[in-house]
């Protein structure tokens, strides 16, 4: 690493500045980040209590010279950045030459580096140097905190039980060492390994360490190049609802807090109640994106947002979901999502995306090879699939097929033999009144009678009610509050209102009809409530249950 300098003062007052170290997990955060800016391969970190008696971050990476080493535990002083300009092309985690003066400030702080030129070993006590000394290590740097706050009783008290700081510690080094497979990491405390993360060459590897089988198995693998921006990383299949807790996000491989990156993601995934997991890391040219916008290093910004955002949306709806469908659906082998396989899957790398299209997978279902259908209950569908078993909810997988249509304004109307004619309670009408434009537009027509008495006509083709239904759905379109002018809302009732409900029996060819047009939809796996579509057991789960 070049030599540390101090930042003249024009580059200091570009960068965010405030508070450094909050807990314990803020310092092993930034040992962390030095130790890999060092190139380390290894990095050990060990805790007393909770890192609140010790947090000691050993690494073999470049080390320092005694010089170095003396000014880095200078305020500003940093070999990351020398000019203004540099600030809109940084590479590294660190870059404001802050960790270390902030940490050797609020703690009892030695620090034990060597370079090629030899070792240092200097001790710094509440910010003032004790010492410093020879020391005979390999290359590499040890940094030890001991007693973090002990000068500032008010920051003390604020620490809570060391059980809680090692959760919030083990979180930080999880999140790093996710995203670095070729370093190793181990957390330990009182000699107990808390983690031990081997090197790895890939991120797929390393992901398999971390999570369970079943969340592993649902993964789609996602590596998409547009221009200069890339996409990696894993996000679970949309049909995956259970319980997990994967939920990282990278910029440039930095850990980021990045509220409308996590809503896009959730957005492409229309909103599941059971949120989807995702690890994705998205490189752009430094120079792209903003770092420098918080203390903590944790929030960025893109230049461009909304074209990364659109890009990503784009990207999640053409290759996860769209592979999805293939690798269930498909008898051949085209298509693959076995973790295994995800990582040579480079084909799907590319230089566009293609603009998301349906009709690419709106192949019947029954034209794939799978054309076994059974209702359980008048309530669920059975078919069999390439991989094992599917479940469906009739009700909401119509419900989804009908919002689609009627909300891409693809669906039209069909006219009712049998004209229902309606008296509407004054709330009921009062949601008519509200909605009736909207209505016609989603493929509900009616004529208007006496005051409150209407009589519908005509509604969305494929629409499956009765007289009950209709009078339901303007209780609902009531019940909608100030949502009642919102087209997606109200074609949600509509939706639930005309769809085919639990408890109604349909023949095989209603059920392949409605299975073909499910999958040719956008998203076939939650309703637009929310709700799961389609539950899927591979046969290889079926084999575990069996004991096979
Ligand atoms: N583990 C390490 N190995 C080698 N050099 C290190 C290590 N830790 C710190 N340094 C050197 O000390 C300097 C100061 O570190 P410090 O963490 O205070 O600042 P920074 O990493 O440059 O910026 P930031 O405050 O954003 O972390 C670094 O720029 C680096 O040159
Ligand atoms: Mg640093």
């Amino acid at each position: 690493m070049a030599g540390i300098e101090i930042l003249h003062s024009e580059v200091r007052n570009k960068i965010a500045a405030g508070e450094v170290i909050a807990r314990p997990h803020s310092v092993v955060k930034e040992l962390v980040e030095n130790s890999i800016d060092a190139r380390a391969r290894r990095i050990d970190i060990v805790l007393d209590d909770g890192g609140k008696q010790d947090i000691l971050v050993n690494d073999d990476g470049c080390g320092m010279s005694r010089a170095d080493a003396i000014l880095a535990i200078e305020r500003y002083a940093t070999s990351k950045l020398k000019t203004v300009a540099d600030i809109e092309h940084i590479t590294t985690y660190g870059f404001r030459g802050e960790a270390l003066a902030s940490i050797a400030q609020i703690s009892q702080f030695e620090l034990e580096t060597s370079d090629h030129t030899g070792g240092t070993k200097i001790v710094v006590i509440g910010g003032e140097f004790k010492d410093i000394i020879d020391s005979h290590r390999p290359q590499g740097t040890r940094v030890k905190v001991s007693n973090i706050f002990f000068n500032l009783p008010a920051r003390l008290k604020f620490l809570k039980s060391s059980q809680w700081e090692k959760r919030l510690i083990s979180d930080v080094v999880k999140n790093y060492a996710l995203i670095n497979p070729s370093i190793y990491f181990g957390l330990e405390e009182s000699d107990r390994k808390l983690l031990d993360f081997i090197a790895t060459d890939s991120l797929e590897k390393r992901v398999k360490m971390f999570f369970p089988n079943r969340v592993v198995e649902a993964l789609v693998h996602l590596d998409i190049k547009v221009g200069a921006i890339r996409f990696t990383g894993f996000l679970t299949r949309p049909d995956f609802f259970d319980r997990h807790h994967m939920n990282y996000l990278y910029v440039n491989a930095r850990p980021v807090r990045y509220a409308r990156l996590y809503r896009t993601i959730v957005n492409a995934y229309q909103n599941p109640k059971n949120l989807p997991g995702f690890l994705l890391n998205i490189e752009v040219a430094p120079s792209m994106v903003d770092v420098n916008i918080h203390p903590t290093k944790q929030e960025v910004r893109f230049k461009d947002e909304r074209y990364v955002l659109d890009l990503l949306n784009q990207a999640i709806k053409t290759k996860v979901f769209t592979k999805v469908v293939q690798a269930g659906f498909r008898t051949s082998t085209s298509v693959s999502t076995t973790p295994g396989e995800m990582m040579v899957d480079r084909k799907f790398v590319q230089e566009t995306v293609l603009p998301y299209s349906p009709e690419r997978f709106a192949e019947p279902l029954s034209a794939q090879g799978s054309n076994e259908f059974w209702q359980l209950h008048d309530t669920y569908i059975l078919s069999q699939t390439k991989s094992g078993l599917i479940i469906v909810d009739q009700h909401v997988a119509h419900e989804r097929v009908i919002y689609e249509s009627i909300t891409k304004g693809k669906g039209g109307s069909q006219r009712l033999l049998f004209p229902i004619t309606l008296e509407l309670m004054p709330e009921e009408y009062r949601a008519y009144k509200k909605t009736k434009l909207l209505l016609k537009e989603l493929g509900i027509e009616f004529k208007e009678f006496s005051a409150h008495t209407i009589v519908i006509d005509s509604l969305p083709t494929d629409a499956r009610v009765n007289r009950e239904d209709v009078v339901d759905l303007f209780k609902e379109l009531d019940a909608l509050g100030n949502l009642i002018e919102q087209r997606n809302e109200v074609a949600k009732v509509v939706a639930c209102k005309s769809a085919i409900k639990a408890g109604q029996s349909l023949s095989v060819s209603e059920m392949r009809s409605l299975i073909d047009r499910l999958f040719a939809c956008e998203n076939p796996y939650t309703c637009p409530h929310g709700r799961p579509i389609v539950i899927r057991f591979s046969l290889d789960e079926l084999a575990t249950r069996f004991g096979r």
